[in-house]
């Protein structure tokens, strides 16, 4: 940031004035809604499948500042979206932290699964590790057209921990409840390590250039109430009051996935700026008890994407019908899939954006 030099400042509120989905974060609501997609960098595109061959391995593209930062502008040139997304996974996070993480062509990520007794991680070398990622941020920005705004991410603790206990994906996320439930004191201590991480890691994206950031919780709807208190909205809270104390005003996304009823107590006790609607979540119960609190985002089903035609304009149109009174950011319920085609992406961009009324 250009805070010592006071004409680079100006030029750079300037800059950001433009980017229409910092002004809802701020509280802003904008017709059309400012539109953008989870995994908008990924396998249903052709040149992200030519980089991602050039790369070699998933995580050399994500260590790779100079082809992270191509992937991440991809779906910016085809699609002129309102967000960037750096372009990274949540995994690299355990990875810095020392625990072995790979991924298996076709079948996702696997780690080598931590001993809760003895985790045997190494935090102080989390931003040494996570330079490279660091830079692509700084990259990005320095490529993005002014009114895009760039979006830094992490894995939330709980969501982290399922991958880190079970050493891989999981249907149903048994060995990490299993563990909240057998060691919860081992538990909390990793999601000590992990709000501390993750304060670091988003705070160093947003130095670096991000506009906000958003905290991905994939798996928050497995837990009951008191692992949802637990597990999800205390180390969201402690995250984002983490962030603000080392950046003021911070903008930061929550997206507790399968959160439900959840969410409003998640908005209000967290702090968050704006929260991530996956797509089972009911719109009437999302104007009604969220969207007054703060903006909302999404909640497309991102099948739409594959199947298309009359039911994706009908889906998208009762978004907008149902959320388009209040502040929306367009999205996805969750990433779009290897089988979504750039057609309906396109189409869905230019309905939106096309939206008339209101
Ligand atoms: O949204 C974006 O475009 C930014 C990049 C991004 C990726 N992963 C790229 C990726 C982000 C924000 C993520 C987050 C992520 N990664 C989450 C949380 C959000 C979610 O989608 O639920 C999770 C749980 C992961 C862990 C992960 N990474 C899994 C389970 C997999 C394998 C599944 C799959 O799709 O293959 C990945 C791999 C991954 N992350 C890919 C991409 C583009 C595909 C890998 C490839 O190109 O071969």
């Amino acid at each position: 940031m250009n805070t010592a030099d006071g004409a680079n400042t100006t030029k750079t509120d300037k800059a950001a004035e433009k980017r229409r989905l910092l002004r809802v974060l701020a509280g802003e609501r904008l017709w059309p809604p400012p539109v953008w997609m989870m995994r908008q960098a990924g396998r249903y595109l052709p040149e992200y499948r030519a980089t991602r061959a050039q790369a070699g391995s998933f995580l050399d593209l994500c260590y790779a500042p100079e082809l992270a930062t191509e992937v991440t502008l991809q779906p910016i040139r085809r699609f002129g979206f309102d967000a960037a997304i750096l372009f990274s996974d949540i995994l690299v996070v355990p990875d810095a932290l020392g625990q072995k993480v790979w991924f298996v062509e076709g079948e996702g990520p696997r780690l080598d699964p931590i001993d809760l007794a003895k985790p045997d991680l190494e935090p102080h070398r989390l931003l040494t590790r996570l330079e490279p990622v660091i830079e692509t941020v700084s990259r990005i920005r320095a490529e993005l057209p002014d009114e895009t705004t760039l979006l830094g991410f992490c894995g939330a603790p709980w969501t982290l921990l399922t991958y880190m206990i079970a050493g891989r994906g999981t249907p149903d996320q048994m060995p990490a409840r299993r563990a909240a439930l057998t060691d919860p004191s081992g538990v909390d201590r990793l999601v000590d390590m992990l709000v501390d991480a993750s304060i670091a890691y988003l705070a160093a994206q947003l130095r670096a250039g991000a506009d906000a950031v958003q905290i991905f919780d994939t798996w928050a709807g497995v837990l009951d109430d008191a692992g949802f208190r637990r597990f999800v909205i205390e180390p969201t809270r402690r995250i984002v009051e983490g962030v603000r104390a080392q950046i003021p005003g911070a903008r930061i996304i929550g997206f507790p996935k399968g959160a439900g009823g959840h969410l409003p107590a998640f908005v209000a006790e967290t702090g968050v700026d704006a929260v991530g609607i996956d797509w089972q979540a009911s719109l009437d119960f999302i104007r009604d008890n969220v969207q007054p609190l703060v903006p909302v985002q999404g909640n497309l089903d991102p099948l739409h994407m594959v199947t298309g035609g009359e039911m994706l304009d009908a889906a998208i149109d009762r978004i907008l019908d149902r959320l388009g009174e209040g502040r929306l950011i367009f999205n996805l319920g969750h990433g779009i899939t290897p089988d979504g085609s750039i057609e309906n992406v396109a189409r869905m961009v230019a309905r939106v954006r096309g939206a008339g009324g209101r």
